[in-house]
């Protein structure tokens, strides 16, 4: 199959270096010319473990290439996905479908022969036929139907998930559209990877459900966690008694400092915003999206209270800005919350995270970057673990402890102990529901 994905970012380069794998002659396109020149050098603008070199394999191969020219890419194709970004509405907490809308209309007037136009983008329902509306409108005479395919892969763990996927949602209208799909995802059904195809309401809905879920989930155990440290309880134990039961599983159960990322913010305020346009009030979802803003306050005073009650002239180094580990990723990250609060409570902030720099300089403006996690705690007043990075999940604490002016420890991640700290000779500790 030809394919052009629109939208080189966490999601479309990895689809499109995926779907070269299987076979497909896969051109990947990008409306930022950095990103494209970036690509055509062989560099990966992103980090994602593996990535770089399946893409170098792939492009020696001959099947996959990148281009700035939309229409060059699409003219031709057999399928057309669009992967650009549907961030937060600014004002309104809705999904922004600008980016979407432009690519289908770009991909309209491009279109020559039969093409199914796939949104693997996350979007509202109805977004496909609006999709459907524009083509229509700029390209009366294409030769189109569209499909939904979102797309559930994890940052970090994004090639295995593509590859090996729990199932995989196409929502189609037409026989034509789901023969196309399902040569594509063959390599998959071949497999026995659940393909399962619906209506196009249906994919879509499908996405946001499950993302609303797994906050759900996080935010449930963050607010039980509350509740341990308040009544003398580990909600380590607790979750692990929960996540046995085969009825919850254990995933998604960690309590944390409150979800982020390039997600779970944004699509839970989406369908919160979607309950509401079609007067059904999503509201559990919406009580999850308070109850976060208010877990990751509540880290802010957790660390304010180990410093004896205020930041002012305290030294704090962090350990970790990305929203979760082995990825650069900062969108909606809790230390976008947290490490600015410490800021202006007066604290000086050092930080240290393996990828998180080139996209955390400008968005954590007045931290200092470390590399090095006991050069950044010497002479600081706390350390906070506030990613779990593996770097930081076997520092020799002991050494932690001795370069500090203080050995105080605001563990968000649950990475070590109470006895371990106090062992190692920290004066404080503190972790999150961990009475
Ligand atoms: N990041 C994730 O882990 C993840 C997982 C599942 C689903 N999603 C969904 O996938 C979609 C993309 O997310 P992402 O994280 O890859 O976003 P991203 O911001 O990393 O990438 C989007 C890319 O699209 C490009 N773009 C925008 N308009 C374009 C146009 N008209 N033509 C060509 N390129 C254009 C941008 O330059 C950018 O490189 C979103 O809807 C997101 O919700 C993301």
């Amino acid at each position: 199959m030809k394919i052009a994905m629109v939208g080189t970012g966490y999601v479309g380069l990895v689809s499109g270096v995926c779907l070269s794998d299987f076979g497909h002659e896969v051109v990947c396109v990008d409306s930022n010319p950095e990103k494209i020149a970036k690509l055509e050098n062989g560099e990966v603008p992103i980090y994602e473990p593996g990535l770089e070199e399946l893409m170098a394999r792939n492009v020696a191969a001959g099947r996959l290439g990148f281009s700035r020219d939309l229409a060059g890419a699409v003219g031709g194709a057999d399928a057309v996905f669009i992967a650009v970004g549907t961030p937060t509405r600014r004002g309104d907490g809705h999904a922004d479908l600008s980016f979407v809308f432009a690519a289908a209309e770009e991909i309209g007037r491009a279109l020559r022969g039969y093409t199914v136009v796939v949104t693997k983008s996350t979007v509202p329902v109805g977004t496909n036929r609006r999709v459907r509306e524009i083509i229509e409108k700029v390209g009366p005479q294409a030769d189109f139907d569209v499909a939904s395919n979102p797309e559930f892969l994890r940052e970090g763990a994004a090639i295995d998930d593509f590859m090996r996927p729990d199932r995989v949602v196409v929502g189609a209208e037409t026989e034509r559209a789901r023969k196309v799909m399902g040569e594509i995802y063959r390599p998959l059904f071949l497999r026995d990877f659940p393909i399962l195809t619906m209506d196009l309401e249906s994919a879509e809905l499908t996405k946001y459900a499950a993302n609303a879920f797994l906050a759900t989930k996080i935010t449930f155990i963050n607010e039980i966690a509350a509740l341990c440290e308040r009544v003398g309880a580990d909600v380590k134990q607790v979750a692990r008694g929960m996540g046995l039961d085969g009825r919850i599983g254990n995933k998604f159960l960690h309590a944390g400092p409150g979800f982020g990322g390039s997600c779970f913010p944004k699509d839970t305020s989406a369908l919160a915003r979607i309950g509401q346009e079609h007067a059904v009030p999503m509201q559990i979802t919406e009580t999850v999206i308070k109850v976060n803003n208010e877990v990751k306050q509540r880290m802010v005073e957790k660390v304010r209270d180990l410093l004896g009650g205020s930041f002012n002239g305290r030294t704090v180094a962090v350990l970790g800005v990305t929203f979760k580990p082995n990825t650069d990723d900062m969108r909606d990250a809790p230390s976008l919350t947290i490490v600015p609060a410490m800021i202006g409570g007066g604290a000086a902030v050092r930080v240290v995270d393996p990828k998180g720099r080139a996209e955390g300089e400008e968005l954590l403006p007045g931290v200092i970057w470390h590399e090095d996690p006991y050069e950044a705690c010497a002479g600081a007043d706390a350390v906070v673990v506030l990613t779990e990075w593996n770097e930081f999940r076997a520092l020799d604490l002991g050494r932690l402890a001795g370069v500090m002016a203080h050995a105080r420890m605001a563990d968000l991640r649950n990475v070590y102990s109470r006895q371990e700290a106090e062992r190692a000779g920290f004066s404080d500790y503190v972790a999150v529901g961990r009475g």
